[in-house]
């Protein structure tokens, strides 16, 4: 017999099980990004691989190792994207709603990076990130890092922590790019391979690296801050006051450098150390280059993204204490005239109730196995609905979740009670 065929490594279905956390999450999180006045942009998921080359980088990470690329039937070079901030930029030009103006931008889905998956790092991964166009000053990137602090309070997530730093503008890190190499091929004996592969393309990473072995020589480089001109230094500053003044715990990391070309200035990560390796929930940053970059009319930028899997880890956590939404009722039926009934039954109650999560029993069965499955379902009442009752002109209302006896009503009096109970 053939294998079954099963998921693609690193890509994960989410269970029906799992589907309230998902919910919970998006909508405390759209609630949030309404509250700022972000709007929702859709792009699509594959899209000409030069888009991501020109903007992630051609020497980093995720455009030499990781991208899905492939050429359609056209011969055309395409990739699943690995991230949305080129996406979205490039639907902004390209519907021209970044020239002189400003855009407050918010998108969410699938990505697709080629990792090696582990706890926390898949190969497809949902985001959900914004972003903001036309404002150069400060106050938009302190905007941005309080709605995502308002994201944990919303979602009841506390032990994340700010790390921020500055990157400088593009030529500022030229600079000071050439004396950190002249550092670094001082000390080339040290170096491990990563980073001697990096030395040439994309030295400031050498910085993020992860290997102990490396702390040393990391801790010893010259600082990039200390590189700075004074506007770049004077935006940091401001939006450092402008955290300590809205009671925004941060701690600045000189270290973080980001894995995506396109940064300039501002750039921080939310961290928690609950996930292991893998503990960035968000992460973000200025890239004011990139507009112009990809052809459009220069517009200074920000933004950031959540990995949504690894804050749904988090949720996990403490699922009891989120009370999510469970179905409503489960309406038990026995009998065929009370299963011809209870459809129509059913319906009225949608018509009335629109918001009302109701399950009709189907399939017949026994009371006994009706009741199982009601339980199973987690509906907060099970509804029995019998010859007897039928004849009766009422309903049985059984409560599943506390201890309590089973009460009658008169049928058309259960939207009455649904409104008062729920
Ligand atoms: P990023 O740091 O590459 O930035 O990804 C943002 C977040 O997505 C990470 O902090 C992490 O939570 C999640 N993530 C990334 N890769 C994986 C993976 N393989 N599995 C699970 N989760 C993952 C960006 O993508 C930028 N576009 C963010 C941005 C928006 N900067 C400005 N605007």
């Amino acid at each position: 017999m053939a294998k079954n065929i099963q998921a693609i490594r690193g890509m994960h279905d989410v269970l029906p099980e799992q589907s309230p956390l998902w919910h919970f999450l998006e909508d405390r999180v759209r609630q949030v990004l309404d509250s700022y006045g972000y709007r929702e942009m859709r792009t699509p998921i594959l899209e000409m691989t030069d888009l991501f080359k020109r903007s992630i980088g051609e020497v980093t990470d995720i455009v030499e190792k990781e991208m899905y690329t492939f050429e359609d039937r056209n011969g055309d070079s395409l990739t699943l994207r690995p991230e949305g901030t080129a996406s979205c930029v490039r639907a902004g030009i390209e519907h021209g709603l970044l020239y002189n103006q400003v855009q407050r931008i918010w998108y969410r889905g699938p990505m697709f990076r080629h990792e090696r998956p582990q706890k926390g790092r898949y190969r497809q991964f949902h985001q959900i990130g914004a972003e903001a166009y036309g404002l150069s000053g400060p106050d938009i990137d302190l905007e941005i890092i309080l709605l995502t602090r308002r994201f944990w309070q919303q979602l009841g997530l506390d032990g994340v922590e700010l790390q921020i730093n500055t990157l400088g503008t593009s030529e500022e890190r030229k600079a000071y790019r050439g004396v950190l190499v002249e550092y670094l091929n001082g000390h080339k004996e040290q170096l491990d391979e990563d980073s001697l592969r990096r030395l040439d393309g994309n030295p400031l990473r050498i910085l993020d690296s992860k290997n102990p072995d490396m702390k040393q020589i990391i801790a010893d480089a010259p600082s990039l801050m200390d590189h700075l001109g004074e506007e770049s230094q004077a935006h940091f500053e401001s939006v450092c006051k402008g955290l300590d003044d809205t009671g925004v715990a941060y701690v600045i990391n000189p270290r973080l450098v980001r894995g995506l070309d396109y940064y300039a200035r501002t750039v921080f990560e939310w961290v928690t150390d609950r996930l292991g390796a893998q503990g960035t929930v968000c992460a973000g940053g200025r890239y004011d280059g990139l507009v112009e970059q990809l052809g459009g009319k220069p517009s200074p930028a920000i933004g950031f993204a959540m990995g949504v899997e690894r804050l749904i880890a988090l949720l996990e956590e403490d699922r009891e204490r989120l009370e999510l939404k469970q179905p409503d009722a489960y309406l038990v039926l026995m009998g065929d005239e009370a299963q011809r009934q209870g459809m129509l039954l059913a319906e009225k109650l949608r018509d009335q109730m629109p918001w009302l999560q109701l399950i009709t029993h189907c399939g017949g069965g026994s009371f006994k196995s009706q009741f199982k499955k009601a339980d199973r379902s987690g509906a907060r009442y099970a509804l029995v609905l019998g010859e007897d009752e039928l004849s009766r002109g009422i309903i049985g209302i059984k409560p599943l979740r506390e201890d309590a006896e089973q009460q009658q009503r008169p049928i058309d009096q259960l939207a009455d009670f649904f409104n008062r109970e729920l």
